[in-house]
C-alpha cells in the first residue's frame, strides 16, 4: 500500500539567554542600526556554558514528544542535523538518544550546514517511505555561539544558538506529506564558508589556535551573492516543477540568514510577504536549526492548517542548498 511521511509535530528550544544589538556594540566596532539594516537580526540567543548542542536537541525532542503525545521510547530513529556537534564522536545524535530517554532509537549526525536540515529530512523521509519505520525524529541544532569569534564584526552579529525537531510518519492519505526535494552541492564554495581547523587537515594546535582558525570564517559579500541567486532559483524550480506557482503557497519558511536574502528570494516567488515565516530578528542565523525552529514558531501562532502548500529553501556552507515541497497534515 502506498504510504507516505509526513510531519506530525514540531517543536523546538531556545535558550533563556538573549545577546542583543547593544551588547555587542559594546563588544566589537559596530552599532545596532548596522546589524539591523543590513541582516535584519535585532537580537539572538546564547546557550550557557558548560551546555551544547545535544542539551538544546534533546529539548526540542522532548518536547516533540510532549506535542504528540508519545513516550521517547517509541521513537525508532534520531537523525541530527548540525556543524557544531559536542564532540567528534560518539554523534550529537547518540548523546540526544541518551538525554531525551529516546533508548529505543538508533541514531546519528549529518552535516550540510545551514542546509544540514533539509538533508536530514530527505533521509528520513526515506525510512517512512521505505515502510520500514514509523517514527523518525530529523533535529536541526546548533550552538553557534561555541565557533564564533566574538572579537570579528563581520560574522559575530550573525549568529546565535538554537534547536528544532520533527517528527515524521507514514500516511496512507496522498493529500498530504513531504511531496518533493531539491538539495544541491558546490564543494568549490568551501573556501568562502568554513571552520579551518580541528579536523583532520589542521587538529588544533598552537599555531591554529594563535590564528583563530576555530572560528568560523566567511566572505560575506560572496555568500550572500550566491545565496541569493541560489535560494531564490531552487525555490521557484521546485514549485514549478510540481505546477505550482508562488499564490499557491500558504506558508513559505526560508533559511534566517540575512533578511536581504529572504527579500530577494520572496520577490522571486511572488508571494505576499503575509505567507512568509521570518523570525531572524529574535534568533539571527540559527544554521541548522532555523527552518525548524520558525516551522515551530508558525505552528503556534496558528499559521499552518491541514493540506496547506507550504515550502521550505535554504542555503548553507559548503555550498550547499535546496528546497522542500509539503503539504500540512493537521489542523491546530
Ligand atoms: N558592523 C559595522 N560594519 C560592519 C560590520 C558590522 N558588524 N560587519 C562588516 N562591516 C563593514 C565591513 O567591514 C565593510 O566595511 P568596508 O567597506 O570599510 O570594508 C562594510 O561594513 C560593508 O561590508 P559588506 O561585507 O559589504 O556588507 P554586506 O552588506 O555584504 O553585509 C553580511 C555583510 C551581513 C555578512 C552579508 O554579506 C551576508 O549576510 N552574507 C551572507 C551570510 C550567509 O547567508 N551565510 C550563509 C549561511 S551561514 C552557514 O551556513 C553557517
Amino acid at each position: 500500500m502506498y504510504k507516505n511521511a509526513y510531519i506530525s509535530a514540531v517543536a523546538h528550544y531556545v535558550p533563556e539567554k538573549v545577546l542583543t544589538n547593544f551588547d555587542l556594540e559594546k563588544m566589537v566596532d559596530t552599532s545596532g542600526e548596522w546589524i539591523r539594516t543590513r541582516t535584519g537580526i535585532k537580537e539572538r540567543r546564547i546557550l550557557e556554558d558548560g551546555k551544547a548542542t545535544s542539551d538544546m536537541a534533546a529539548e526540542a525532542v522532548k518536547n516533540i514528544c510532549k506535542l504528540r503525545g508519545i513516550d521517547p521510547m517509541e521513537i525508532e530513529g534520531i537523525i541530527v542535523a548540525t556543524v557544531t556537534p559536542d564532540m567528534f564522536f560518539p554523534s550529537t545524535g547518540n548523546l540526544v538518544q541518551e538525554k531525551s530517554g529516546a533508548k529505543n532509537a538508533w541514531s546519528f549526525d549529518v552535516a550540510a550546514a545551514c542546509s544540514g536540515f533539509l538533508y536530514a529530512l530527505s533521509i528520513g523521509t526515506q525510512y517512512i517511505k521505505a515502510g520500514t519505520h514509523s517514527k523518525i525524529v530529523v533535529v536541526g541544532a546548533d550552538k553557534m555561539s561555541a565557533i564564533t569569534n566574538y572579537r570579528d564584526r563581520n560574522t559575530c552579529v550573525l549568529f546565535g544558538d538554537a534547536a528544532g525537531a520533527v517528527l515524521l510518519e507514514p500516511t496512507d492519505d496522498e493529500q498530504i506529506g513531504l511531496i518533493d526535494f531539491m538539495l544541491f552541492s558546490d564543494g568549490s564554495g568551501a573556501e568562502y564558508l568554513k571552520l579551518k581547523a580541528g579536523g583532520s587537515l589542521y587538529p588544533a594546535s598552537l599555531e591554529t589556535v594563535a590564528n583563530d582558525w576555530h572560528f568560523i570564517y566567511q566572505d560575506g559579500k560572496y555568500v550572500f551573492k550566491f545565496a541569493v541567486s541560489k535560494m531564490a532559483e531552487v525555490a521557484v524550480n521546485i514549485i514549478e516543477k510540481h505546477g505550482y506557482s508562488g499564490k499557491d503557497l500558504k506558508l513559505f519558511v526560508p533559511h534566517q540568514a540575512n533578511l536581504r536574502i529572504i527579500d530577494a528570494t520572496v520577490k522571486r516567488l511572488g508571494i505576499d510577504y503575509d505567507k512568509v515565516m521570518i523570525n531572524i530578528e529574535k534568533f539571527g542565523n540559527t544554521t541548522a536549526a532555523t527552518i525548524p525552529l520558525a516551522l515551530s514558531e508558525a505552528w503556534e501562532q496558528g499559521k499552518l492548517n491541514k493540506n496547506d502548500l507550504v515550502l521550505f529553501a535554504t542555503f548553507g556552507g559548503g555550498f550547499t542548498w535546496g528546497s522542500t515541497l509539503l503539504r500540512w497534515a493537521y489542523d491546530k
